[in-house]
């Protein structure tokens, strides 16, 4: 199965979905952060897809914000076989060398107060994902004629140490990220991250559309957890497991109709050959009462795995609200504007914020769809 391609697709669509406003009203005012390799990375072997080094892109704190830290893991889908990562280990997501040097740094990336009012002063790093493995794998594939480094976790702690002696060792207050699967790798290396740093910084981990649920899908089929075990020979993948396990305060930002999930996990196209779900996929107003049910299921499943987090975890926060969506903290639109989403009119922005600093309690479930209309820009 060649996920990741389909991934790639599912993301041009959200994109500009119809029912999407595709702008980029802050085009002018785009902070582009040039990219760093990793340059002595190849010593310990860590190395993207196709063997070129790894990267991050550094845009440095100042004032109060000086000695925090805020680490973004880029997202992108997965491979889970020989033949889609040697596909991969061609394009941006398996190798620096097809990726952008310029990143552009918005949403809980931006360096601009009214923008990211709370870690716009922070040294913000941007790790760059290119082992297709949410930077877990550590094997290499090599049958004589083709080649390929699974080295998420190499990579990972190659950054880590480079990021060490530029001040992230001596860090304050320090918060780890991601998106997709840049979110999953959040809850992956999150207790690991806090051993980097003084045990006297305030450390702390977020993931962004990264709550993958171990899910049927509509033919009742486990396909997320059959594509995990192809992508790691792993059991206890899923964060809904590993949640329990992490030490570190956590901050779970997810949809309860996340849209990669809706169609890939719950409807996958294997499940849906007639594309009786084409149209609600695009618009969820075109979504019969049958599939909407399906979906209101799909959320209280989510709610439900997440209940004893909500009801136990004392120092972690979440926000889960009913937009579609996939990833909402690294663009501007949904991070932190006049027409943002808001649960109980609180912002995604406000709500990291106060639950980072312990300004109150943030635990935001939304109502079910269609109720929240902060969504109503989403759909024509
Ligand atoms: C920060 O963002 C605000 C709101 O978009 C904008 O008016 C302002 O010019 C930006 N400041 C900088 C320095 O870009
Ligand atoms: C980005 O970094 C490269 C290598 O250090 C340098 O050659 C290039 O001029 C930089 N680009 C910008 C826009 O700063
Ligand atoms: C190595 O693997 C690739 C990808 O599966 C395959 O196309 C190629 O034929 C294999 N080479 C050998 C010598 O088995
Ligand atoms: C690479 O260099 C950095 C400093 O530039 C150092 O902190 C790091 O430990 C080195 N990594 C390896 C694998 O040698
Ligand atoms: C942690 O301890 C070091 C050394 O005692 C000190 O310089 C630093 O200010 C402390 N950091 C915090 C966040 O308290
Ligand atoms: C972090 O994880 C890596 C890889 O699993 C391990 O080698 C390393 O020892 C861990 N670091 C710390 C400080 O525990
Ligand atoms: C369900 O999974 C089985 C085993 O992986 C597969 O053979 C079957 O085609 C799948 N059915 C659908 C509708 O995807
Ligand atoms: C919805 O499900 C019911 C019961 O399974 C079925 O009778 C009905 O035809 C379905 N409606 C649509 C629009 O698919
Ligand atoms: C919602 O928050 C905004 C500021 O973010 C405020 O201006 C507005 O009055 C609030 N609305 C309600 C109903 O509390």
């Amino acid at each position: 199965m060649k996920l990741n391609v389909v991934v790639l697709a599912a993301l041009a669509v959200l994109t500009c979905a119809p029912w999407r406003v595709c702008s980029e009203k802050s085009e002018e005012h785009r902070l582009l952060v040039n990219m760093t390799l990793v340059r002595n990375a190849s010593t310990v072997g860590a190395l993207c897809l196709d063997g070129s080094l790894p990267a991050y892109h550094l845009h440095r704190g100042f004032g109060a914000g000086a000695k925090n830290w805020l680490l973004q893991f880029e997202g992108g889908g997965w491979c889970n076989d020989v033949e889609s990562c040697l596909d991969r280990a061609e394009t941006r997501r398996g190798s620096t060398r097809y990726m952008t040097k310029l990143e552009v740094f918005s949403g809980i990336l931006s360096n601009n107060a009214s923008l990211n009012p709370d870690f716009y002063n922070w040294n913000r790093v941007k790790l760059r994902y290119c082992d297709g493995a949410s930077f877990a794998g550590d094997a290499i594939f090599d049958n004589g004629t083709s080649l390929l480094y699974f080295r998420g976790q190499r990579i990972w702690q190659a950054i880590i140490h480079d990021l060490l002696p530029k001040g992230l060792g001596m860090a304050r207050k320090a918060l780890l990220s991601g998106c997709s699967a840049g979110g999953l790798a959040s809850f992956l290396h999150c207790d690991n991250f806090t051993k980097y740093l003084p045990a006297n910084a305030s450390v702390k981990c977020l993931s962004d559309a990264g709550f993958f649920l171990d899910a049927r899908d509509i033919s009742l089929n486990h396909t997320m957890r059959s594509f995990y075990k192809d992508l790691v020979s792993l059991q206890c993948f899923f964060p809904q497991y590993a949640l329990r396990f992490i030490q570190t305060p956590f901050f779970i930002l997810n949809s309860a109709y996340d849209v990669f999930q809706f169609h890939h996990g719950l409807v996958p196209p294997s499940a849906d050959p007639h594309g009786h779900w084409n149209h609600c996929k695009l618009n969820p107003a075109a979504c019969d009462a049958n599939q909407t049910a399906i979906l209101q299921g799909f959320r209280r499943d989510m709610i439900v795995s997440l209940f004893s987090f909500f009801e136990c975890s004392e120092r972690g926060g979440m926000y889960i609200n009913s937009c579609f969506a996939h990833c909402q903290s690294e663009s501007q639109d949904t991070w932190f504007g006049i027409d943002s989403p808001r649960i109980h009119n609180k912002t995604i922005a406000q709500a990291v914020g106060d639950w980072y600093f312990s300004r109150r309690v943030t635990k935001e479930i939304d109502c079910a769809y269609p109720c929240d209309t902060t969504c109503h820009n989403l759909i024509p």
